[in-house]
């Protein structure tokens, strides 16, 4: 296919090469004069391992050339990939001035340049915030505006590369991400990275953007938590090296998709005490574990936003559907359900609650003491089945996937549901009529 690359910094160099490594026909364009006459002669504008080699055979080959002209880039390309600097502004958010200039040069190269027989593509690589290719990108190409023969369809597939392997990562990314709503670009794209063999996961343009962010927050939680880990350990005289070893050979919690579903706040009787216990090792030892301590601070958080959510509504009658901390158990120690009860209660509204396992006869010992101690009056708040529950409620909170209290919840009529975990699934289209939310 033919290709322009916007932007020749570490992401555009790497990319171009790559893909006129792989056959395609390849357009460099940059403002920066130096980088583009470097790439003219074979050289690579960034140090990469492996891009030396790659931008001289592609240069000698034919299938790379680099421009200051942004028309020259477009004439008869199918695809633009953008991949200008997104820097940090001052305010710390995404400045998107580069990607602005490079959509406009794009824009007024059209007028000039011979379009293709297809679509053109224009898909920004960059890494930008959910929404800049539906309010920045796609207003630059509304169709009604376009000069004669052009046809434009946005797209964002974001690049998963790490600077100092950035050959090897672009040859064999973590995975291919397509996010459009247009079709002919949706294929365009499935041709142009046919090379990698690999799945494109096909997604909407905000989750493509959103997943880059996602990634990067996500390596920087790790880092810093094994720092945190070495921090916090090294005064008990513990090699935390050694721990985090052991730790990461865990594929079935540690290093897995466990825990990493967006939902409700995480309780039960063994989190929250251990990173209290955490925090309170580090304070003796004068270290400080910001990251670990503001898990505890993140949960708080969760739990009043659902209390807060439901007083605004104004809403009286309230069911909850669960309470302990999580399915299967009647281990109601710290159960983020039960702490969202307690301030329903508190805050006067009146609160039924139904769950399969929890059942005040037959608790004993901490767990019953901790249930008095959060609701005085459980038993009358508890209801035998989810209908009994259900019944007149204006608001319903799920907290639990347990079958029975969802298929009586179809039945019910709240004016506003709270799906805290997720669990309706296709169910949620049902509360569309009412003003519900789930999250
Ligand atoms: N560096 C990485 O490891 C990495 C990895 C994945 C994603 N990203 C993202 O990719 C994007 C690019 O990162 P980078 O590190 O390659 O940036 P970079 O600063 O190395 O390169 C950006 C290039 O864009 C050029 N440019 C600016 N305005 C232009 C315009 N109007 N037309 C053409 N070229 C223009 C600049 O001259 C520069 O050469 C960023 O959004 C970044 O967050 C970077």
């Amino acid at each position: 296919m033919k290709v322009a690359v916007f932007g020749l910094g570490y992401v555009g160099t790497v990319t171009a090469a790559g893909l006129a490594s792989r056959g395609h026909e390849v357009v460099g364009v940059d403002v920066d004069t130096l980088k583009v006459d470097m790439v003219r002669r074979g050289q690579s504008p960034v140090v990469e391992p492996g891009i030396d080699l790659l931008v001289r055979d592609a240069v000698a080959g034919g299938r790379l050339d680099a421009t200051t002209d942004a028309r020259l880039a477009l004439e008869r390309a199918d695809v633009s990939l953008v991949c200008v600097g997104t820097p940090s502004s001052p305010r710390g958010d995404t400045d998107l001035t580069y990607i602005k200039r490079a959509l406009s040069d794009l824009r007024d190269a059209m007028e000039v340049a011979e379009p293709p027989s297809g679509v053109h593509s224009v898909v920004i690589r960059s890494t930008v915030p959910p929404g800049t290719c539906a309010t920045v990108v796609a207003p630059v190409f509304a169709a009604q505006d376009l000069p004669q023969g052009w046809s434009v369809g946005t797209a964002m597939t974001p690049e998963f590369l790490r600077e100092g392997c950035g050959v090897e990562d672009f040859f064999a990314p973590p995975f291919v991400v397509v996010g459009t709503q247009d079709a002919r670009t949706r294929e365009a794209l499935t041709e142009l990275f046919a090379f990698l063999g690999q799945e494109i996961h096909h997604v909407d343009l905000a989750t493509a953007e959103a997943l880059k962010y996602a990634c990067n927050a996500f390596h920087a939680v790790k880092v810093t938590f094994a720092n945190e880990m070495g921090r916090v350990f090294a005064p008990f005289g513990v090699d935390a090296r050694r721990v985090m070893e052991i730790f990461t050979e865990d594929r079935k919690l540690n290093i897995a998709p466990t825990y990493l579903r967006p939902g409700f706040a995480f309780g039960g009787s063994c989190l929250p005490k251990d990173l209290r216990a955490l925090q309170t090792m580090a304070r003796y030892a004068g270290v400080e574990i910001p990251m670990v301590g503001s898990a505890m601070v993140s949960n708080e958080i969760l739990v009043r936003s659902v209390v807060d959510r439901v007083l605004q509504s104004g809403y009286q009658r309230v069911c909850l559907l669960g309470l302990s901390f999580k399915m299967d158990t009647d281990d109601l120690r710290e159960s983020p359900n039960l702490e969202v009860a307690e301030r329903f209660v508190g805050k006067g509204l009146d609160v039924r609650i139904y769950d399969p396992i929890v059942n005040p006869d037959r608790l004993v010992g901490a767990n019953l003491r901790h249930l008095q101690s959060k609701l005085a009056h459980v038993n009358r708040l508890l209801a035998t089945t989810p209908q009994e529950a259900l019944d007149g409620a204006e608001v319903v909170v799920v907290a639990s996937s347990d079958p029975a209290g969802l298929e009586a919840l179809k039945a019910a009529d709240p004016r506003l549901v709270i799906d805290l975990n997720g669990r309706l699934g296709i169910d949620v289209e049902r509360l569309e009529p009412y003003q519900g939310v789930s999250w």
